[in-house]
């Protein structure tokens, strides 16, 4: 798999978990505000409602008589009803001991109502509760008796006659005390249609995020490719040619001063010195050959194994070959005892030094035609690259000369 695969591949993978954890978290969040805003209202309207009855509670006395409309809790009936209308908030004032059977607690209102019972100074109680998967936010707001309240909830006797014509003597609705709970402003709202809302919202809001994490990912690619990826496949391709053609002369564009422009300045660098090492070793290669071309004795330079690699001028004429003739072949066919010269090359490897090698012997040597002369040989050892290399200067002994 390429490098740039690679690489977007891990990049995708975390911009995927990014933008996955991203779009949970703020849908949570969302969600948890909504449903703080849901209370926040219920909470605005029940004491509006609350607020609405005590006040009547305060200021209506006899009216109440001829017009039942003013009882507190009928007119903030009316006044909840028109408040909410069209919205999805739903208000009722419940008590476990109603007069009107309209404000009968249900199930959910009659157990949360006992437990506020219990309490000493009852509060605001909400919670989301979920029937049949419908969420719906549940919110109970108690409503504390007041003198004012007692009027009509206190004692039979006291109370107004059309409060007793209605509900009789021992109804359950007299006889509070001044701070107890009377009942409770009951608010709920069918959450479904606040989250509706949120989750087109975050539809949307996905459907952007992905088509920026798209063109995020594509531009980080591109980057990684042009920054990183290229200039070092530059490299890696300039290397690769150098290898194929041996031609040290190539330079790659240097484009950057960071880590990939310290690369290809130093492949540079290398290139260069290899370039200098290589036209060094030429030329001192070439001075060599010319040198013993003029040199006026036979030279001849073999391998370990005797193979001739070098000869000279006077070499062909000695063995009546030419250099073409002469390379390749091996020094001991034209020696005619050749085993000292082997055994001292043996030496040398074996022992690091042998007689042989800085000493004049004289030896016989056998031309193309299988004449022989008498020649004094000189061999001197030099190390290369190809191993060790032995040059052989001889010198004819002068009453044989040709
Ligand atoms: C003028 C008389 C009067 C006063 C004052 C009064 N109420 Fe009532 N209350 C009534 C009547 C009558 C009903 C029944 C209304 C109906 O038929 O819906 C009622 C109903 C209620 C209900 C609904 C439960 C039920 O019994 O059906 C609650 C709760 C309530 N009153 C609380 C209060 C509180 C709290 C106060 C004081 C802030 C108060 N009332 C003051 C006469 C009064």
């Amino acid at each position: 798999m390429r490098i740039t695969t690679k690489l977007t591949m891990i990049i995708a993978v975390l911009l995927v978990i990014l933008f996955c954890t991203l779009g949970w978290t703020s849908y949570h969040h969302e969600l948890l505000m909504i449903q703080q805003q849901a209370v926040d209202k219920a909470r605005i309207l029940s004491r509006q409602i609350i607020e609405t009855r005590d006040y009547l509670s305060r200021s209506v006395m006899e009216e109440a008589e001829t017009n039942y409309a003013l009882v507190p809790q009928v007119a903030a009936s009316l006044i909840s009803k028109r408040i909410t209308e069209g919205s999805p908030y739903y208000v009722r004032q419940i008590s476990l001991r109603n007069r009107n059977p309209d404000n009968r607690p249900d199930g959910y209102e009659i157990a949360e109502l006992k437990k506020m019972y219990k309490e000493s100074k009852p509060i605001e109680n909400f919670q989301i509760v979920s029937d049949h998967g419908k969420e719906t936010l549940r919110y109970l707001q108690p409503m504390i008796a007041n003198s004012s309240c007692l009027i009509c909830h206190g004692n039979y006797e006291t109370a107004p006659d059309f409060v007793k014509k209605r509900f009789p003597k021992g109804h359950p609705s007299y006889n509070y005390q001044i701070g107890e709970m009377i009942g409770a402003l009951s608010v709920s709202v069918p959450m479904r249609d606040l989250y509706e809302n949120i989750h087109s919202q975050l539809l949307r809001a996905l459907g952007i995020e992905a088509v920026v994490l798209l063109l995020l990912l594509f531009f980080t690619g591109w980057l990684i490719h042009r920054t990183i990826l290229k200039p070092v496949s530059n490299v890696a391709q300039g290397i690769e040619t150098i290898v194929n053609t041996g031609n040290y002369t190539q330079q790659i564009a240097q484009t950057s001063n960071d880590e990939i422009g310290q690369l290809v300045c130093s492949f540079n660098e290398l290139m260069s010195e290899l370039k200098r090492r290589t036209q060094q070793r030429a030329e001192s290669d070439e001075r060599y050959r010319n040198f013993i071309e003029i040199a006026q004795s036979p030279i001849i330079t073999f391998l370990q194994d005797g193979k001739i690699v070098i000869a000279n001028q006077k070499a062909e004429k000695l063995f009546g070959l030419t250099k073409k003739e002469l390379l390749g072949q091996t020094i001991c066919e034209f020696m005619a005892e050749p085993e000292p010269l082997v055994k001292g090359i043996n030496d040398y490897f074996q022992a690091g030094s042998s007689s042989l090698i800085g000493t004049t012997s004289r030896q016989t040597v056998r031309d193309v035609c299988g004449r022989l002369f008498e020649v004094d040989m000189v061999i001197s050892v030099s190390q290369t690259e190809q191993g060790a290399m032995f040059t052989a200067i001889l010198r004819a002994v002068k009453d044989q000369e040709t």
